[in-house]
Order: C-alpha cells, then structure tokens, then sequence
C-alpha cells in the first residue's frame, strides 16, 4: 500500500522534472513556454522554486518519455498524466506543480497560453490516492515557514497570485485555486496561524467566496480580514503594477476584519428597508453566534451594534436565541 503510495510520487517527481526540463531546455519550451513566462514578469528563479515547466502539443511526449523510465502506462493514467486512450493529458500548455504540506508533487495544473473561448482556462489533475483537491492549499510547502513567522496567512485565489507575491518577497500566502475555503483547508492554516488575510478581487464573485468561508472560519476561532483589491485587479496584477511596497501598504490601509465587512455590506444593501435593516441584525447575531469564544463575540457584539445602531441588550438576546437553538 504505501509501496504504492510511494510509487505515485515518484512518477509526479518524474513529470514535473519533464515538464521542467521541457521549459528550459527545448527550443519549443523556451521559445513558447518561457517566453510566456517571462513576458508574465515571472524569472527564471521562481519558475524552478515552483517546480513549473511546459507541455509541448505532442499526443504522447510524457507517456513515452516514462515509458523509457520503466513506468507503465496504467501508474501514468492512474495519476490523470494519460488519458485512457494513451494520450498526454497535458498539452501546449504551461505547467504549474501542485505540492503537498512536505514539498512532494501531488498533482497538476496546466493553462493555455493564448486566449481560447474552446478551451478551460487551466485544466487540473483528476483526484487521486494522493490529491485531495478539498484539502490541499496551493503553495502551503512554500509559505509555510513564513506564516509561522508572520503569524498571518495570505489567501488569494490563484496559482499566480502565489507565485508573483513570493517573487515579490511575501512569502506567507496560499492560493485557495478558484474555490470557496473548505474545514479541511482552514484546519490546515491552524496549524500555522490563527490569522487569515484574504485578498480577492473586488468584484461581486470574489466579495461572495470570501464570504462563504466565513461562519467556518469564526467555528474554529480564526481572525479573519478582507482586503478587496481595485476592480479588475487581482494580487499578481496588482503587485506587478504597483510593488511590493505599496501592495503591503494596501493590505495595511484596507484591511478590515470580516464580521464588520459583512455587517457593512448587508447594511448598504438593506439600504433604507426598515424591514430588511431589522433582518441584517439577526444575520449578523447569526455570524456572531458561530464563535465559540464568548469573549470574542463579546467583542464582537460591540462592534456590529454600533454599526447596526442597535443596543446591546437587544442583540445580545438575539444571539441568545440562536445559541440555545443550536444546543
Ligand atoms: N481555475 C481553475 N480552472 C479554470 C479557471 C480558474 O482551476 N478554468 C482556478 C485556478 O486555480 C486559478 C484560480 O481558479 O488560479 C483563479 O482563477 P483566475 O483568477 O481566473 O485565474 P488566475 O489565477 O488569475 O490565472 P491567470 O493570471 O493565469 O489568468
Ligand atoms: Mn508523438
Ligand atoms: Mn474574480
Ligand atoms: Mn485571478
Ligand atoms: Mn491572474
């Protein structure tokens, strides 16, 4: 069993040191992949860091590349690197290395290098004995140390928004990849810190999934805050535009803590409805209630009441409620 386990990793070790060596030492890697990195603003340094690399547009250049290596076909197409039909199921795309919490390669993510409405964007490694898409958070290996030192974890949404952060030298931040937190991935960041700084982007989508992790989040006693970047940005944007400097000032200026963020939005939202305004407090008596903490929802409580101009008797008796309702 672990034999087999062990078996996995080494075939991913095996792809990613191909794919690598694809970017940086064919004529098609270098003048299409890592041209498109670098035209990115990504150096040579951070792309090995990150073990990231190119598919060429070949049916099969993996799978018999691993076949010299003594692989078979069923151990590639076990970890989604073939397809049934014995095809590379990565192709004329650039590669990103998804690691685990001790650097090993768990899985893939591929993306187009041109424009295609056709084609997904990225396309990612099917779940495996060893991939978890719920419970892995991309970049976790590399930021690690730095978390523990900063006691404050980055959230972003995506692979790049990691990488370019880390080029930057803000080495605290993981990548979510596109969805909303799951237990498993806050439990993760736990381990390391009790403070989580999301940074989305300031649309309406990117509003919504910081949101959604939020009652989890405050379940398991995490400080939550949310920065929301200017529209249209996202943090590698972002921080390709205006520098590490004033991306960390940003961070400074615009944080704000996720319950106040909520009670704000809902608010505005509710606008001049009396009936909706009285409905924002018993969601926000909601939010409250998820924390287990009684000091925190204490502090809470005196926050979200002067926002909501409500006394504090009345919503301490409204989050009451919903904490016998749970017992
Ligand atoms: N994602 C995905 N599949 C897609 C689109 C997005 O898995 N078809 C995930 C990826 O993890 C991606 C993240 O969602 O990194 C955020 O998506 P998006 O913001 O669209 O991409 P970026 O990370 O900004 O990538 P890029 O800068 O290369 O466009
Ligand atoms: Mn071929
Ligand atoms: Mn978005
Ligand atoms: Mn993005
Ligand atoms: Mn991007």
């Amino acid at each position: 069993e672990q034999q087999a386990i062990d078996s996995l990793f080494l075939v991913n070790q095996f792809a990613q040191e191909f794919f690598q060596t694809q970017l940086f030492d064919t004529d098609k890697g270098r003048s299409i992949g890592l041209s498109y990195f670098k035209q990115r603003g990504f150096r040579e340094e951070t792309l090995k860091k990150f073990g990231l690399g190119f598919a060429q547009n070949d049916m099969d250049a993996l799978l018999r590349a691993g076949k010299l290596r003594g692989y078979n076909a069923e151990l590639l197409k076990k970890l989604g690197l073939v397809t049934q039909y014995e095809r590379d199921f990565f192709r004329d795309r650039v590669m990103f290395s998804i690691h685990n919490l001790t650097g090993k390669v768990i899985a893939f993510a591929g993306r187009i290098m041109a424009k295609d409405p056709k084609q997904p964007k990225y396309i990612n490694s099917p779940e495996t004995e060893i991939y978890y898409k719920s419970k892995v958070l991309y970049g976790i290996f590399f930021a690690k140390k730095a978390i523990r030192q900063f006691d404050e974890c980055l959230l972003v949404e995506g692979y790049t928004d990691v990488i370019s952060l880390h080029q930057a030298g803000i080495e605290n931040v993981v990548a979510s990849s596109g969805t909303a937190l799951t237990p498993d991935q806050i439990r993760l960041i736990k381990r390391f810190t009790n403070n989580i700084k999301i940074i989305y982007d300031g649309d309406a989508a990117g509003i919504k999934a910081a949101l959604r992790g939020l009652d989890l989040a405050l379940a398991e006693d995490m400080n939550v805050r949310l920065v929301l970047l200017p529209d249209g940005e996202d943090p590698d944007s972002y921080i390709q535009k205006v520098g590490s400097e004033a991306f960390l000032l940003y961070l400074k200026e615009k944080g704000k803590d996720i319950v106040q963020f909520e009670t704000e939005l809902l608010l505005k939202e509710a606008g001049d409805d009396p009936t909706r305004r009285a409905g924002v407090l018993g969601q926000i008596a909601n939010t409250i209630s998820k924390i287990k903490n009684p000091l925190r929802r204490d502090e809470y409580v005196k926050v979200t009441r002067q926002v909501l101009g409500v006394d504090e008797g009345r919503m301490i008796f409204e989050i009451n409620k919903l904490l016998r309702r749970d017992l």
